[in-house]
């Protein structure tokens, strides 16, 4: 059983205030009868809320894309700092989103966010191994042996063993980075060890998905094709 407010909301049916006026307007049914008092608590496998007469399905797993700017942390809260979730447009504010492991505030690119534990455990769990792919600028040339380090499995600069990666130089300056696990700072800290400083660092892919065309500070939602290939 669960409160009538909250499964419209879970529904997307509107934020906890808007769902009170459709509710006390008497546009919401449940099982047909129009109900006023959104406390009430129904069943939502064994009852049928509606509104306006179109059936609503509950809980919608949720899963968004966004194209993250610099000098936001990623939190879902912060005394201080402007965090990653006022970035969300307001419909997918009440639908309880979290972000899938963190990008460091100077870092931009792919992040998503999601209501499904599952998936996020899954994305985040090191156990899954989910590549993940970033673009780096950064002083010093990476060559032939950073590339042969990072194959092997770098040991960072306090001891810390990493997994293989494949570092792919692209110019000067410039690297393409994959890692398969998502250590607190990793991909500075892997350069680092190697005497590379990264002064710009963009995630563009993760496991069998890209930025794309996003713009920096969009969101996008997930297609059901792009969370099943998750
Ligand atoms: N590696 C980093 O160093 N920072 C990030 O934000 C992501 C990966």
């Amino acid at each position: 059983m669960e409160r009538l407010d909250k499964f419209l909301c879970d529904s997307g049916a509107g934020t906890r205030s808007q769902v009170k006026l459709l509710v006390k307007s008497g546009r919401v049914t449940v099982d047909g009868v129009p109900e006023r008092d959104s406390s009430r608590k129904i069943d939502p496998a064994a009852q049928t809320v509606a509104l306006d007469g179109a059936v609503l399905g509950g809980r919608r797993r949720v899963v968004v894309m966004l194209n993250k700017p610099a000098g936001y942390v990623t939190a879902t809260e912060d005394a201080v700092e402007k965090t990653v979730m006022e970035l969300l447009p307001p419909e997918y504010r009440h639908l309880d989103l979290k972000p899938v492991g963190r990008l460091d505030k100077a870092t931009e690119g792919l992040l998503l966010f999601t209501n499904d534990g599952d998936l996020l455990h899954n994305l985040i769990s090191p156990k899954k191994e989910v590549p993940k792919v970033y673009y780096a600028r950064h002083e010093g040339q990476a060559g032939p042996e950073d590339v042969a380090a990072f194959e092997t499995g770098l040991t960072l600069r306090d001891g810390t063993v990493c997994l293989p990666a494949l570092l792919e130089p692209l110019g000067p300056g410039e690297s393409r980075i994959t890692v398969r696990e998502g250590k607190y700072h990793q991909v500075r800290r892997m350069m680092a060890a190697r005497g590379m400083t990264v002064q710009y660092l963009e995630r563009r892919k993760e496991g069998s998905l890209s930025l794309g065309d996003l713009p920096r500070g969009r969101v996008r939602a997930l297609t059901e094709a792009e969370i099943a290939a998750l």
